[in-house]
C-alpha cells in the first residue's frame, strides 16, 4: 500500500506542540515529533515497508498503525482513496498558494449562532469590553472642512438613500421582470473588449479586477411570478435562467445557517465566484481579495434595483456552504458560492433614526 501526505496540511504551533490542520478536510489534531516525521518522509507515494527501516525504535505495527490514524486524521492519503483523489484536485486547480487555501476552505465551516444567542452575546461582552467607536470624528475645528451637501436630490441617489436591509419580509410574490433586472443591471455581459491573441473580455455594469469576471449568478425561485419554484443559472450573456441543480428547494433558512426569517422571501440569488478565471491570470492570492470585493459590487447593484421596486434584497454572507453548493450544483477545488442577495416584499421595516 502506498501513501503520501497531503497538500493541503498546515502544521502549526501550539505551546511546545504540533497542530495539524487539514484545511481542505477541515480536520486538526495535535501531533508529536513521530508524526511529524512520518509526514515529513511522505512528500511522495511511498510504500508503507519502506518507512520501517526510518524508524528502528518502534514495530512495524505501531508504525502501521501511526500512518492509519494520520489516514483518519487527514495528515496522510492512501492511493487511489476518495480523499486522495480530492488532494489530488485541489493541488492540481489551486494556484492561490497555501495561505488563501486555508482562508477559503477554513472559513467556509463556521459554527453560526442563533440571532437570540448573538444578542445575549453581545450584551454580555459589552458589559465586560466595550465596542470600539464604529465612526471616527474630524475634532480639530481648525483643519475640519464642513462640506456641502445637496437637498434636492434625483435619481439614482435618491434610490441609493433609500436603500436598507429588512428582514420583515412578507410572504409574497414578486415579478420575473424583477429578478430579470436585478440580474441585468448587476451580471449581464453588456459589452465586450475583443482581444484576438488572448480573449474576449466582458464588461458589465460591475467592474471586475482585469475583466475576469468570476461569478455567476443562481436564482432560487420561491414566490416569482412567471417562474416555476426551483433553482435556475443566470446566463450572464445570453440574459436567460435554465433551470439547474436540485429538483426541489431547501426552505430558505436551511440554506442560510438557520436564518428563518428568509424562508418568507421570494427569491434567493446566490453569487458563485469561479476561481479559475482569475487565477489564470493572476497567480497569487491577492486575486482572492479582489475576487471577494467583486461580490460587494455586484451586490450592491441588485440591492439598488430591488430598492427602486420597492423590493428588499437583504445580503448574507452566512450560509451553510455545502448544502447550497449541492442545492445549486455546483462546487470543487475552485467553484464556491459567497455571497447571497434575500429578494423579497419587505414587511415594516426596524425602526431608526436619522443620524
Ligand atoms: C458582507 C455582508 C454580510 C452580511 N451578512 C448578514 C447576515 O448574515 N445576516 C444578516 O441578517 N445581515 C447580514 N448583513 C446585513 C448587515 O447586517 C446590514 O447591512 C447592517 O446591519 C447595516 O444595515 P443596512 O444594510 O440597512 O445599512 C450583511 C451585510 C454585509 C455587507
Amino acid at each position: 500500500m502506498r501513501v503520501k501526505r497531503s497538500e493541503s496540511l498546515l502544521i502549526l504551533l501550539e505551546d511546545d506542540r504540533f497542530v495539524f490542520h487539514n484545511y481542505l478536510r477541515q480536520k486538526s489534531f495535535l501531533a508529536n515529533q513521530t508524526a511529524l516525521e512520518i509526514v515529513r518522509q511522505l512528500n511522495a507515494w511511498t510504500e508503507v515497508d519502506s518507512l520501517f527501516a526510518s524508524f528502528p525504535d518502534y514495530s512495524q505495527g505501531s508504525i502501521v498503525k501511526a500512518i492509519g490514524q494520520l489516514a483518519d486524521l487527514g495528515a496522510v492519503l492512501i492511493e487511489e482513496s476518495e480523499a486522495a483523489a480530492g488532494d489530488a484536485a485541489f493541488s492540481k486547480e489551486w494556484l492561490w498558494g497555501p495561505f488563501a487555501a486555508a482562508y477559503h476552505f477554513s472559513t467556509r465551516v463556521g459554527e453560526f449562532m442563533t440571532e437570540e444567542e448573538g444578542g445575549e452575546r453581545l450584551r454580555e461582552l459589552v458589559k465586560v469590553i466595550p465596542s470600539p467607536p464604529l465612526y471616527q470624528t474630524n475634532d480639530n475645528a481648525e483643519t475640519a472642512i464642513p462640506l456641502p451637501v445637496r437637498q434636492n436630490f434625483g435619481e439614482p441617489f435618491k434610490t441609493m438613500a433609500r436603500r436598507r436591509t429588512n428582514r420583515v419580509l412578507r410572504d409574497a410574490p414578486i415579478s420575473v421582470h424583477q429578478v430579470a433586472e436585478c440580474l441585468l443591471f448587476s451580471m449581464a455581459i453588456t459589452a465586450v473588449i475583443e482581444d484576438e491573441d488572448i480573449v474576449d473580455l466582458p464588461l458589465k455594469m460591475t467592474p471586475s479586477g482585469g475583466a475576469r469576471n468570476p461569478y455567476e449568478a443562481y436564482v432560487c425561485a420561491r414566490r416569482v411570478d412567471g417562474l416555476a419554484p426551483g433553482v435556475y443559472h443566470y446566463s450572464a450573456m445570453q440574459q436567460s435562467l435554465q433551470r439547474t441543480g436540485a429538483d426541489t428547494l431547501p426552505a430558505f433558512g436551511d440554506l442560510l445557517a438557520g436564518q428563518h426569517w428568509s424562508s418568507d422571501a421570494a427569491a434567493l440569488i446566490f453569487l458563485v465566484a469561479n476561481f479559475e478565471r482569475p487565477m489564470w491570470k493572476y497567480h497569487d492570492g491577492t486575486a482572492y481579495r479582489v475576487t471577494a470585493i467583486e461580490a460587494g459590487h455586484i451586490a450592491q447593484n441588485i440591492m439598488l434595483v430591488a430598492t427602486s421596486h420597492d423590493l428588499v434584497a437583504n445580503p448574507t454572507g452566512a450560509m451553510d456552504f455545502k448544502r447550497v453548493e449541492e442545492t445549486l450544483g455546483v462546487g470543487g477545488p475552485t467553484q464556491a458560492v459567497l455571497y447571497c442577495l434575500i429578494l423579497g416584499v419587505p414587511g415594516e421595516a426596524a425602526a431608526q433614526r436619522p443620524a
